[in-house]
C-alpha cells in the first residue's frame, strides 16, 4: 500500500509536466542602479576588440504571473496584457543583469504566459516568429511579420540594454488543413526559444522536440539542432524534457561542439535523483559543457531551481521553496571551456567496475522503488565498508566511510537498469547511494530532503553500458557540493577536500540512448495524452488535498 501510494506520487511530480492551478503570487526582488551606460559601453569596447576567454552570463528564475483562465478563449488584447505583466518583471531582470555587465540573460520556459492551455486557448498568446535567416531586428522593423508585439519588445529589450536575450514563447505556422499532418485549425503550434543579439536581431529560433503532457503544442517534424556564434564562444539551444534525450541535446555538445547550453526550463523537482540543480549540475559536468539553467519559479508546483553550471563545478545555484521571489543570478564562465585547463579529462565510466574483483554480494540485497523504477538495495550496515549491489549487467560499487553512524539514519545502495518510470520509453542505468526516508527499509528511494550522516570517504563507481553518465551529490536540504567532490577517469566518482556536508544521495546516472524504446512524443492530443491529463490532475488535487489535512 505504502509504495502503491508513493508510485502514484512520483507519476504526479514527474519533470517538466506543465499542469498547474492559478496563482498568482506576484513577486521581483530587484536592485535599482544606474551606471548601466557605462557597463553597457565599456563591454561594448571590449566585444570588438578580441574574442573574450571569459563571458559574464545572467540566468532569471521567474515566478510567472499565470493568466486567470486557461479554459476559455481570451481575447489577443487580453492576451497581451497578461504576457506584458510578465515582461515587466523581466524587464526589470535584463536591464539589472545589463548593469551588471552580463552579455546574455536566459530567462524560463512559460515565464510569459504559464501552462495549462488547450490548442484553443493558448492561440492568442501565439505569435509567428520566422526563421532566423530573414534577418530581422523587430525593434527596427515592428511590422514586418504582422502583429509580432512580443517579439518586438524582447528584441527592444536586447537592443536598449546591449545584451543576448533568451526567451520562450509560442508560434504558430500556418498549413494547409487538408495536409495530413496539418491541425483541424490550419496552424501548427510550437513551444519556441528565441534569442536576440545586442542588435535586437533574432539570432537563434528552437521549437522544443520532447513535450511533456503539453497538448496545445506541436512536435516538430524532427529535432532541430540550433547554434549560434558569439564573440564569446558557440551556443546552443534546447527546453526542459529535451534534456533527457539524445537529440539534439547531446548532438549539439557531441558533434556541434558549442561551448554553452542555454536551457529554459519548467521543471518540477522529483527527489532523489531528478531535483533540477542536481540533475542539470550533473548534466553539465557529464556532457563538458557550460550549461545556464532558467527554471520557472512555482513553488505549490516544486518548480525552482536554477543555475550557472561549468563542466568542472556549479558556479551559482538557487533553490528557494520558501518564498515566491523570482531572483537573478550571474556568474563569470569561460568562453571555450574545452581549451580551459579546468577543463575535466575524459572518464571512462566502468573501467575502475569492470576491473577490480567485486566485493562480496551482500545476503541482504532487496527490492524496492525510486518513483516507478524497481532497484536492487542493500544496506550500508556498517561504518565503513565496501559494498556491491547488482541488477541484470549493471554492478555497483561502493566504498564508504561515514563519520559516524546516526542511529535513525538508513543508507543503501542501489542499481537499477531498465526502461524507466511509465512511458517505458528512457532506458537509464543508475547506481545510487540513497538516504532511506525512516529506518524502515521499505521507505528506501522515497523523496526525503533532510540528513545529519557526514562522510570521510565515497567512491562510487558501475559497469556502465553508456558512455553518458552524470555525477550527482545532493546534500541535505537540496544543496549541491561544488569543490567537494570529483569524477576520476576511471569512472569513481569520489568525495574531495575532507569530510563531507550531510548526504541525501550520491549517484551516477547513466542514459543508454540507444536501448531507447521508439518514443510516442507527448503532446499531440490523442487519448493518452487526454487521459494522463485528466489522471494528474485529479492526482494534483488529491495531494494538495492530503497536504492540506
Ligand atoms: C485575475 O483576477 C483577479 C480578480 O478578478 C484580478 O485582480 C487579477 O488582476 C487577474 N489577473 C490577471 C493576470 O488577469
Ligand atoms: C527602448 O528604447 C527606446 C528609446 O530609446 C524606447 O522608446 C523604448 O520604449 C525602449 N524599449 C524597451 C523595451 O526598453
Ligand atoms: C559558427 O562558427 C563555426 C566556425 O567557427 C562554423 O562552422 C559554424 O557554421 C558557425 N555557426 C553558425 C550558426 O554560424
Ligand atoms: C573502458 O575500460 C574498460 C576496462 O579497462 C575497457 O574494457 C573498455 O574498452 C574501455 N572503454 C573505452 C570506451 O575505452
Ligand atoms: C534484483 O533485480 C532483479 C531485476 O529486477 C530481480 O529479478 C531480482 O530479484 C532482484 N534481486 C533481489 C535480491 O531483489
Ligand atoms: C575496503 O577495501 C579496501 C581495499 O579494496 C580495504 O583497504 C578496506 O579495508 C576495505 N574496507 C572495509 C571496511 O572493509
Ligand atoms: C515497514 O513499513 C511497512 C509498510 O508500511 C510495514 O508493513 C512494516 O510493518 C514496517 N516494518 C516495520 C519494522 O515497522
Amino acid at each position: 500500500m505504502q509504495q502503491r501510494a508513493n508510485q502514484t506520487q512520483s507519476l504526479v511530480f514527474m519533470e517538466c509536466m506543465f499542469i498547474g492551478f492559478n496563482r498568482s503570487h506576484l513577486t521581483l526582488a530587484m536592485i535599482p542602479s544606474s551606471f548601466q551606460a557605462s557597463v553597457a559601453v565599456f563591454a561594448q569596447i571590449i566585444l570588438h576588440v578580441s574574442a573574450l576567454d571569459t563571458f559574464r552570463a545572467a540566468v532569471y528564475e521567474h515566478a510567472v504571473i499565470l493568466p486567470n483562465n486557461t479554459e476559455t478563449p481570451v481575447s489577443q488584447d487580453d492576451a497581451l496584457l497578461l504576457m506584458n505583466k510578465n515582461m515587466d518583471i523581466l524587464e526589470k531582470a535584463i536591464k539589472q543583469a545589463a548593469e551588471q555587465g552580463a552579455q546574455i540573460i536566459v530567462t524560463p520556459e512559460d515565464a510569459i504566459y504559464g501552462w495549462k492551455f488547450t490548442r484553443e486557448t493558448i492561440f492568442p498568446y501565439l505569435e509567428y516568429i520566422p526563421d532566423p535567416q530573414v534577418n530581422w531586428i523587430p525593434c527596427q522593423q515592428p511590422h514586418r511579420f504582422g502583429h509580432t508585439p512580443v517579439q518586438v519588445r524582447l528584441s527592444c529589450l536586447a537592443k536598449n540594454n546591449s545584451i543576448y536575450v533568451l526567451a520562450n514563447i509560442g508560434d504558430k505556422k500556418p498549413c494547409n488543413s487538408r495536409g495530413s499532418t496539418c491541425p483541424p485549425s490550419g496552424y501548427y503550434q510550437y513551444n519556441t526559444n528565441v534569442v536576440y543579439d545586442t542588435q535586437g536581431k533574432l539570432v537563434a529560433r528552437y521549437h522544443k522536440y520532447h513535450l511533456y503532457s503539453e497538448p496545445q503544442f506541436d512536435v516538430p517534424e524532427k529535432p532541430e539542432v540550433v547554434t549560434f556564434n558569439t564573440t564569446f564562444g558557440r551556443f546552443g539551444i534546447f527546453t526542459c524534457f529535451d534534456i533527457l534525450f539524445h537529440d539534439p541535446a547531446v548532438t549539439l555538445v557531441k558533434d556541434f561542439q558549442v561551448d554553452t547550453v542555454l536551457f529554459p526550463t519548467a521543471w518540477m523537482n522529483v527527489l532523489p535523483l531528478l531535483t533540477a540543480i542536481e540533475f542539470h549540475s550533473a548534466w553539465a559536468m557529464g556532457m563538458g559543457v557550460n550549461l545556464l539553467v532558467a527554471n520557472t519559479h512555482h513553488v505549490s508546483l516544486r518548480m525552482t531551481g536554477s543555475g550557472i553550471y561549468a563542466p568542472h563545478s556549479p558556479k551559482v545555484y538557487y533553490y528557494d521553496k520558501e518564498t515566491e521571489l523570482g531572483k537573478l543570478l550571474l556568474a563569470e564562465v569561460d568562453s571555450h571551456p574545452r581549451i580551459s585547463p579546468t577543463y575535466p579529462t575524459a572518464v571512462n565510466w566502468s573501467a575502475y567496475a569492470t576491473t577490480i574483483k567485486p566485493f562480496p554480494v551482500q545476503k541482504h540485497t532487496f527490492g524496492g522503488f525510486i518513483s516507478r523504477d524497481e532497484f536492487n538495495f542493500t544496506e550500508l550496515f556498517e561504518n565503513a565498508g565496501n559494498l556491491t549491489v547488482c541488477q541484470k549487467e549493471l554492478c555497483c560499487h561502493l566504498s564508504y566511510r561515514m563519520l559516524g553512524k546516526e542511529e535513525n539514519e538508513v543508507y543503501v545502495l542501489g542499481a537499477f537498469t531498465g526502461l524507466h518510470g511509465r512511458r517505458r520509453s528512457e532506458y537509464w542505468q543508475v547506481c545510487t547511494l540513497v538516504k532511506c526516508k525512516s529506518t524502515n527499509l521499505t521507505t528506501c528511494g522515497q523523496p526525503v530532503e533532510t540528513a545529519l550522516t557526514r562522510f570521510e570517504m565515497f567512491s562510487l563507481s558501475g559497469t556502465f553500458g553508456t558512455e553518458y553518465v552524470f555525477p550527482e551529490v545532493l546534500l541535505t536540504n537540496i544543496h549541491l557540493a561544488p569543490g567537494k567532490f570529483e569524477v576520476l577517469n576511471d569512472g569513481r566518482l569520489v568525495n574531495k577536500n575532507g569530510l563531507s556536508e550531510p548526504i541525501l544521495t550520491v549517484s551516477l546516472f547513466g542514459r543508454w540512448y540507444t536501448k531507447d524504446a521508439l518514443s510516442i512524443s507527448g503532446g499531440t492530443s490523442n487519448a493518452a495524452t487526454t487521459y494522463l491529463l485528466i489522471f494528474t490532475s485529479l492526482m494534483i488535487i488529491a495531494l494538495q488535498n492530503t497536504v492540506m489535512v
